[in-house]
């Protein structure tokens, strides 16, 4: 089967991960700590905690900024819904903005007319978190000023976007947001299994990240047998073994998203002529991640459903996916949400993710892309 998605493990890797299996720490011990030095260093963030997951660093994100049931949390209804569930475990309420028809991404002007109705009720966000959608960044500096302006909380939902540049700049995302969450879930553009970091230049949410991340513990630095526990905390740790994989794994990134951003050319060669599809458009100055390849199709023009045409694609052994199902669609925010998002409701009509991942082959592309056509042009309305 063609997934959507892929993980990439090397010897390199295996034998690191079985370096650590052979040592005396297989959690809490030094490699954890180099791992977060790896980040710091490629991501350009003073510090980073790694985490269990991206799920657990958005959660440690939202108890670090003390988020409670008064405060009120945007977001875009184009993610996973890890992204607003973190919101939804210490009772905040969520709001959606809708996503821009070009990037896909939160749109900034949708943004700026819910924040100025918000300040005419004289109400105010707490936080803002923007996906960079599929691995192409937003426009961070004009979030930064509006951050600003109107004195919320940043943080960047960067699970999809780890390698992506703005103006040839892999440290843009701790640049611009308070906070910046990773996933490492074998799709992603790396992986250590499960896991995650929250990367930031905020001294004060590290610390209290750091400790929130191990049952809220405080240590003794020269009783190292006595602890205590002033918070509420939880086990959100990522252990040596995954961490070693990380390394491996991050000294690879690169390689990852120059063989992403070939796919992507060769999926934008064979697909931009046909009127029945639309191909994701990069903005100037952006270097796509290309954690996804969201390729729109218009159904409308054609006899054969989008579950039709995955169905018929999975026969073929080619497993598409959808990103996402927008959040509001899922009943658990049905009654939370009422907000207007025609481009998030056209969008969800016409996209599917074509597979994209480091070792797909070309001859794989090939076939993905002839069995797609096929099954599109031979269901054409009259
Ligand atoms: C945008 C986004 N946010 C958060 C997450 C959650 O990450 P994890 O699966 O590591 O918990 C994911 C991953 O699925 C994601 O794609």
């Amino acid at each position: 089967m063609i997934n959507y998605g892929k993980h990439f493990i090397d010897n390199e890797d295996i034998k690191s991960v079985i370096r650590v299996l052979k040592s005396n720490f297989l959690t809490q011990g030094p490699k954890i700590l180099e791992f977060e030095n790896a980040l710091k260093k490629k991501f350009g963030a003073k510090h980073a905690v790694c985490t269990s997951s991206g799920t657990s660093s958005l959660h440690l994100c939202g108890l670090a900024l003390k988020w409670t049931k008064r405060d009120l949390i945007l977001a875009s209804p184009l993610t996973f819904v890890a992204t607003t569930n973190a919101a939804l475990y210490l009772n905040a309420k969520v709001d959606l903005v809708d996503i821009d028809k070009e990037t896909y991404n939160i749109d900034l002007d949708k943004l700026k007319f819910k924040l100025n109705q918000l300040k005419n009720k004289k109400k105010n966000i707490h936080t803002l978190i923007v996906t960079d959608y599929a691995g192409h960044p937003s426009d961070w500096s004009q979030l930064r000023t509006l951050s600003k302006k109107y004195k919320f909380n940043l943080i960047n939902d960067n699970c999809h976007a780890i390698g992506a540049k703005i103006s040839k700049d892999e440290k843009y995302a701790v640049r611009y947001a308070d906070l910046v969450c990773h996933s490492y879930h074998p799709v992603k553009n790396i992986t250590t299994g499960e896991g995650g970091s929250v990367l930031t230049n905020n001294k004060q949410l590290y610390e209290k990240i750091k400790i929130l991340r191990s049952h809220g513990m405080l240590k003794n630095k020269q009783k190292p047998w006595k602890y205590s526990i002033n918070e509420l905390g939880y086990n959100y740790r990522l252990t040596d073994i995954q961490s070693a994989l990380g390394i491996s794994q991050l000294k690879k990134l690169n390689r990852f998203i120059k063989r992403r951003n070939e796919i992507a050319k060769f999926y934008n060669d064979k697909l931009k002529d046909s009127r029945l599809f639309e191909i994701p458009k990069v903005k100037k100055n952006i270097f796509h991640a290309y954690h996804l390849y969201p390729l729109k199709i218009r159904f409308d023009k054609l006899t054969i459903s989008k579950d039709m045409l995955l169905k018929k694609l999975r026969l073929k052994g080619i497993n598409l996916q959808i990103h996402y199902i927008p959040i509001h669609h899922h009943k658990l925010y049905r009654s939370k949400i009422n907000s207007y998002l025609p481009n998030t409701e056209e969008f969800f009509k016409q996209v599917v993710s074509l597979p994209i991942y480091f070792s797909l082959k070309n001859s794989q592309i090939n076939y993905v892309v002839k069995n797609l056509r096929k099954l599109i042009y031979s269901n054409l309305k009259k």
